[in-house]
């Protein structure tokens, strides 16, 4: 018996209200707009207001989601969240998400923590339960308050992140003559790079109590950005041939890109590798920042509703992150 394929009907995104530009951030540090477009292609970046929680903005993506694909939250199979800013330690962002969404089924529900590739390994996750026949309907969303864990000190990380969310609903579909679907899902890690890219913290810095004025500073992302950079043009460059090869692909078939967006110069150097204009790759990154596990899912949710990605057309996403962790996802739209 053939597998049942897993197909994306529904996406959805979300974005706090408040907006924070260069020319805002320019007077909390030590920087300019001019350099931080230059190097990032950043203009402005999304903040949560205060109390506003990850499974919050993971709550209005899922139900934008949901409601392209036309089921209620009771419909679902399992829920999965990428983040790396989860309300709270436990429990997971998925179970606080399962109760607002107001699920009664008793369904799995967590957290994948895989930095920015979070969404990726929940969309790899769910296909497999959907290809074993275990599941026919899984929400991956990605969501982040990634302003909760930058030092607003620190020039050098805190320009570069934003806050949002994105989801999608995967659905099983037989006899699919089309071809239409998640061709394949890629996901990796190498685990030996994580001092160049972490938030120090969890458990690590012991219970609360004991923690003094030393441990200032615990608990922000650090980061040596050339060395991720590079490691992230590398990295995703095999990514992208180990996705093609393993459909039997061309670099030309691709329609569009939908990246991780950390940066846009990681983004140009991975579209002419391509070969690709930058006309058929997703770009938020100006307006988003590094959103993180969101990323992928908020590109791809604007792409989808504007019209631009269309039914039969070969998406490509990728995503990179700390651990580091990479992975990406083949899909006849
Ligand atoms: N404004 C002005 N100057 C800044 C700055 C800022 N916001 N941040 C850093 N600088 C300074 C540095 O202090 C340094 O000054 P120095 O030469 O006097 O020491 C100089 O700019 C160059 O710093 P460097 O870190 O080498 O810059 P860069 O060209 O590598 O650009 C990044 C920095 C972070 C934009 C770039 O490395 C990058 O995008 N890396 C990848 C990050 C990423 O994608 N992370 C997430 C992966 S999921």
């Amino acid at each position: 018996m053939k597998r049942p394929v897993a197909r994306i009907t529904g996406t959805g995104g979300y974005l706090p209200e408040r907006r924070m530009d260069n020319h805002e951030l320019s007077k909390r540090v030590e920087t300019s707009d001019a350099w931080i477009r230059e190097r990032t292609g950043i203009i402005e970046r999304r903040i949560a207001a205060p109390g506003e929680m990850t499974s919050d903005l993971a709550l209005q993506a899922s139900r934008r989601a949901l409601e392209m694909a036309g089921l209620t939250v009771n419909d679902l199979d399992m829920i999965l969240v990428g983040t790396i800013s989860p309300d709270l330690l436990f429990p997971s962002v998925a179970t606080l998400l399962l109760r607002k969404l107001g699920g009664t089924r008793f369904i799995p529900a967590f957290d994948l923590q895989a930095a920015c590739t979070g969404f990726l390994y929940g969309l790899s996750v769910g296909e497999s339960f959907i290809a074993s026949g275990q599941c026919r309907r899984v929400l991956v969303c990605g969501a982040e308050t990634f302003s909760r864990v930058v030092d607003w000190r620190d020039r050098s990380t805190c320009v570069l992140f934003g806050d949002g969310a994105g989801a999608v609903v995967l659905e099983a579909v037989e006899g699919t003559e089309d071809g239409r679907g998640l061709l394949s899902t890629h996901i990796h890690a190498d685990g030996v790079s994580a001092d160049l890219l972490k938030a120090s913290g969890g458990v690590s810095a012991g219970p609360p109590s004991d923690r003094g004025p030393e441990m200032d500073g615990i608990g922000y992302v650090l980061m040596q950005g050339n060395e991720v950079y590079k490691q992230a043009v590398t990295v995703m460059g095999r990514l992208v041939d180990e996705t093609l090869a393993a459909n039997g692909l061309e670099k030309s078939q691709v329609d569009w890109l939908v990246p991780h967006q950390a940066n846009i110069r990681i983004i140009q150097g991975i579209a002419k590798r391509l070969g690709m204009g930058m006309d058929r790759v997703v770009v938020t990154v100006e307006r988003h920042g590094n959103t993180s596990a969101a990323s992928v899912p908020l590109a791809l949710d604007e792409a989808v509703r504007d019209g631009r990605i269309q039914p039969g057309q070969l998406v490509l996403m990728e995503a990179f992150g700390a651990g580091f962790t990479w992975g990406s996802a083949l899909m006849r739209w």
